[in-house]
């Protein structure tokens, strides 16, 4: 990021994608007047309009691209004007067939939706260069153009494709990586193992569909290329709008919600002069205000701390899982504040206008089919009153002294084929340990393994890293060494960056400073579940997973109460250096898991950023002169919570405790507070 290149919004920015071009034009006037109503102050335009801004190769309609920013820009609303390159027009296909992508298992994907192509053509590189180029030259100096929107959401459909140009690309990018040297590949992927070896380069293929298990680096260095292989398209737009509009700041869309896992964002986000990320809730998920908290603070952390925009949510329900439920009264105000607690100086939805016509049509927007005599569009409005009411919160961070540990590359190795179990599931893990934090209104950041500075925390929490190379697993240790306090979790530091066992015993990388030697691994299986004896609740369990551990430093916190492991180490505390290392080896049920997190973080010295009632999320953002207290109840309570100043959505003084009505949200602006365990 460089100072240049912020986004010059004050405030809190509120918008959407707004797609005019599926409008007639009689339509536009009565956006503006309902956007401004609703108070939007910025709309992505042009996401998908490749096809009607250059209707063949080379030739530009700009006119109503012009029309739409001109009106815009009247209107006083920014434009975060977007390159159309997740969608190549169909004519670019015809012509160039071989861009169309290739699945695993060997089907070519037709065009006719979008982004169906290969990541590695020329084709499309050239292609997408030319347009933004073009876009760039004509709009850099439009008063309306505030960001540029790159490509919408990389990865989201075509994150891998196997055909031979991406197989060739893969080769380049191998090359790179192990200095050209083929041997070095050799031992890197363990190519003894089952007849893989390598004698020429040409036999490397992309990880198609095979008889049997892949070999496991081959599948993890194949993931690293994929996410590169799209950051490499991001960066050349990027610098391809650079170079015609120095001055505008470029995003793109993340996708750090859920299940979505295709890109390395350690990797992209210090490529974007701001970070915006997409957030939709998982209709099966019963807590879903845990994932958008969690994914806040992973976007803020990506951002390095500081503000991102939340790019995309919906007002209600989407259209692309198998039952799409509406969100539930106040839940629409609850979600979209909540990413502001978490970081973000922007709220948008996909999309403005509810579409007619074409694959989204049954997805919620801002104004929805039923026009504003609709819930939706007065939870819109009240929306927008809620966020001009917080425009000071705008640029504030967060104080977090607790750390989780997030890398891409341990989640993608933990989940190939051919583990112990099948049942680990790298974010649910993650989630299983942030959820009984976030509960109680602990800040955190999330961190990689060898993030530098680790002294800001006080407490570090490696839930789930199967994989982590040595200086990672280095800078953990140090940082318990120095007077810190980690909690590692079950199946820890067992890889190298390879994806190469760690001999020795378990957890490979992590047996030193947590005091302990494990000799064999029990996963358990669905279902089944160990009691837990010793410091932990009465009726204390564990499922998923147990090892056979045993003790060469640390002190035995619980042991298995039961099964062919019965008075073996469960959870352990080393004393190391000057810090503190914990071991969960196995996966406790919640509220044990709950309790040995809060004794953890106690003894570290970590305090909540307010002592509240059950159900009431509480996040504090810091700004240069007040801290800002959010205060959100899932539980739909409501709560009376200790506090003084201003309750800054109703605009009241706060003497002594302010009401968070039933399902409601609160923002007191405070005097700046100590930081939590400072
Ligand atoms: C996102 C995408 C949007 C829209 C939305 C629907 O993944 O960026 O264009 O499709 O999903 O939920």
């Amino acid at each position: 990021m460089t100072t240049e290149r912020r986004l010059r919004l004050a405030g809190i920015a509120y918008g959407g994608d707004y797609n005019p071009e599926q409008w007639p034009e009689e339509v536009w006037a009565e956006d503006m007047a309902l956007m401004g109503e609703a108070g939007v102050t910025m709309v992505s335009v042009g996401i998908f309009s490749w096809a009607l801004l250059e209707p063949s190769e080379g030739v530009y309609d700009f006119s109503r691209m012009d029309r739409i920013l001109d009106l815009l820009h009247e209107n006083g609303i920014a434009a975060d004007l977007a390159t159309p390159t997740a969608c190549p027009p169909a004519w670019f296909f015809r012509a160039h067939p071989e861009a169309l992508p290739i699945d695993r298992d060997g089907r070519t994907l037709s065009y006719g939706s979008r982004q169906t192509f290969c990541p590695s053509s020329r084709a499309y590189r050239t292609a997408a260069l030319r347009i933004a180029g073009a876009l760039a030259e004509r709009y850099a100096d439009h008063p309306a153009v505030a960001m540029w929107h790159v490509h919408n959401e990389y990865g989201c459909h075509n994150a891998e494709c196997f055909c031979d140009t991406s197989a060739a690309a893969f080769r380049t990018w191998l090359k790179a990586k192990y200095g050209n040297d083929l041997n070095a590949l050799n031992h890197a992927w363990g190519t003894t193992f089952w007849s893989q070896w390598y004698y020429d380069w040409e036999e490397i293929l992309p990880p198609r569909a095979t008889g049997a298990d892949p070999n496991p680096t081959h599948r993890l260095d194949w993931r690293r290329f994929c996410s590169d292989e799209l950051l490499s398209l991001f960066t050349a737009e990027r610098d391809v709008l650079r170079r015609a509009a120095p001055h505008i700041p470029a995003t793109t869309n993340f996708m750090v919600m859920h299940n979505f896992d295709a890109m390395d964002y350690w990797r992209w986000a210090p490529e974007l002069d701001i970070v915006s990320n997409d957030h939709y809730l998982l209709a099966t998920d019963p807590e879903s205000e845990t994932d958008i908290a969690l994914c806040g603070d992973l976007v803020r952390s990506l951002a390095g701390g500081r503000p991102w925009l939340l790019m995309e949510h919906s007002t209600g329900a989407i259209n692309w899982q198998p039952v799409n439920r509406a969100k539930t009264p106040g839940e629409m105000r609850r979600n979209a504040l909540a990413h502001v607690a978490h970081g973000a100086d922007g709220i948008a939805y996909f999309q403005w206008r509810a579409a007619k016509a074409g694959a989204e049509q049954w997805h919620s927007a801002m104004l929805p089919h039923a026009g504003t005599d609709s819930q939706i569009w007065q939870d819109v409005m009240q929306l927008g009153a809620d966020l001009r009411a917080l425009a000071e919160v705008g640029g504030s961070t967060s104080p977090a002294k607790v750390a989780i540990v997030w890398d891409w590359n341990a989640r993608w190795a933990m989940e190939l084929p051919s583990q112990p179990s099948s049942e680990l599931r790298f974010q649910d893990l993650v989630r299983d340990w942030y959820t009984p934090l976030w509960k109680a209104g602990v800040a955190v950041d999330f961190i990689r393994p060898d993030s530098p500075d680790l002294d800001r925390y006080r407490l570090v929490l490696a839930p789930s890293l199967y994989l982590v190379d040595d200086a990672g697993a280095t800078n953990l240790a140090a940082f318990v060494e120095h007077g810190g306090t980690l909690a590692v979790g079950f199946h820890s530091g067992a890889v190298d960056e390879n994806c190469h066992v760690r001999l020795g015993g378990y957890p490979g990388a992590f047996r030193k400073v947590l005091g302990v030697h494990g000799d064999e691994l029990f996963p358990l299986l669905p279902g089944q579940t160990v009691g837990l004896a010793g410091q932990v609740p009465q009726g204390a369990t564990a499922d998923l997973w147990t090892e056979r551990l045993r003790l060469t430093g640390a002190d035995a916190v619980a042991t298995y109460a039961e099964g062919p492991l019965a008075g073996v180490p469960a959870i352990t505390r080393h004393a190391y250096g000057s810090g503190t290392a914990w071991y969960l080896a196995t996966h406790p049920d919640p509220t044990t898991l709950a309790t040995v997190l809060e004794r953890i973080r106690e003894e570290a010295g970590v305090r909540p950023e307010h002592d509240v009632a059950a159900g009431v999320e509480v996040v504090r953002r810091r700004g240069a002169e007040a801290d800002y207290l959010f205060l959100i109840d899932h539980a739909g309570h409501g709560a009376e919570i200790p506090a003084e100043g201003v309750e800054l959505l109703t605009g009241k003084p706060v003497v002594g405790s302010v009401t968070v009505p039933e399902g409601g949200v609160a923002v007191v602006r405070e005097a700046t507070r100590e930081p939590s365990g400072g």
